[in-house]
């Protein structure tokens, strides 16, 4: 049964909080479309890191950044333990990711987002010392059936019979990586069909947990960030997340275990991830994807956003389309 007073109390992060969060994805994916296709990954990044942070020093809320843009000396704003909100209400972790998709934005291709997450202070995973995490995402039906120390072809048959789909309808979406042909070869030996992602695991994750999905499974070695504020959403849609650190060589490997991170081969659950679900997501569209289309403009007047809420507590995942008057953004 539903809690509905789950969100009554000001220490965790609230329904408003939510739509507070909007405003910074909205506000970074529209001040990162004069970069679109422009070929300036860095430039778009900048745009939107710049304007996430304006919209969030007006939010009332006691931020600290868990997953920022790196260390204070390379990223003067928006990195790992800065402080952002006006410091009254809930105290939160958050993760940001400005644009999850600099590249795709950059080439002017689809499916980039801009991405907020927040969580009670002390629950997230501060994973940024180790790069990559190798993940694996599905819906509520994937719960207590997949698991990422499996082989991927036995969770192509799990998944199959929960989900009671033949295994040939089955999509499993990857990032298109070199570090992935043999994961690739064998979801196809499997019988299942590959979504191959250029970029973007954030969407890809989110696209294989939602309701109605057209993907049954998101997996691979992709950004650690990225695996903790997937979580964050994937504990609104009730489904499964699992990570694992993968440290390129062995000195990421000893920095993770410097930072108190568990590495070989140890699995994080979603609660190791993101302790508890007093969760929220939110993503705007930056370029038109699966899960949301990107900024367009309509007529010379407005600026059309489309965005996602998913909160924890409650289990929703909620669409927000924005009428932005063009006036107020030149
Ligand atoms: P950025 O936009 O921050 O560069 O991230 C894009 C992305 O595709 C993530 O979605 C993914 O987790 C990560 O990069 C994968 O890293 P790599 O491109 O090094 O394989």
């Amino acid at each position: 049964m539903v809690s509905l007073t789950a969100d009554m109390s000001p220490l965790h992060p609230d329904r408003n909080l939510a739509l507070e969060l909007v405003r910074a994805t909205e506000a970074a994916a529209i001040r990162s479309v004069p970069f679109i296709g422009r070929g300036a990954k860095e430039l778009a990044d900048g745009a939107a890191v710049d304007a996430m942070r304006a919209f969030l020093t007006t939010v009332n809320f006691d931020g600290v950044i868990v997953i920022g843009e790196g260390e204070k000396d390379n990223a003067p704003m928006l990195y790992n333990g800065e402080h952002v909100g006006t410091g009254r209400g809930p105290q939160c972790d958050i993760a940001v990711d400005p644009i999850d998709g600099t590249t795709l934005t950059a080439e002017g291709r689809n499916n980039a987002l801009s991405v907020l997450a927040v969580a009670d202070r002390g629950a997230m995973l501060d994973a940024s010392s180790v790069f990559y995490m190798d993940k694996i995402v599905t819906g509520p039906a994937g719960v207590g059936v997949v698991d990422i120390r499996l082989p991927v072809g036995e969770n192509i048959r799990r998944l199959a019979k929960a989900l009671d789909k033949p295994i040939d309808e089955l999509v499993v979406s990857v990032l298109n990586r070199p570090r992935h042909a043999q994961l690739i070869d064998d979801i196809r030996a499997a019988g299942a069909g590959t979504r191959l992602m250029s970029d973007g695991d954030v969407a890809g994750g989110i696209n294989a947990a939602r309701y109605n999905a057209r993907t049954d499974m998101c997996i691979g070695i992709g950004g650690s960030p990225e695996g903790v504020a997937t979580t964050c959403a994937i504990k609104a849609l009730g489904g499964h997340i699992q990570g694992r650190l993968w440290a390129r060589d062995d000195e990421e490997k000893q920095k993770g275990i410097d930072a108190g991170l568990r590495l070989d081969d140890y699995v994080y659950e979603a609660d190791e991830l993101v302790k508890g679900t007093n969760t929220i997501f939110v993503a705007t569209g930056v370029t038109n994807g699966e899960l949301v289309s990107g900024v367009r403009r309509s007529g010379p007047d407005y600026i059309i956003t489309e965005s996602v809420v998913l909160r924890g507590a409650s289990g929703t995942l909620r669409r927000i389309t924005s009428e932005h008057l063009a006036s107020k953004w030149l």
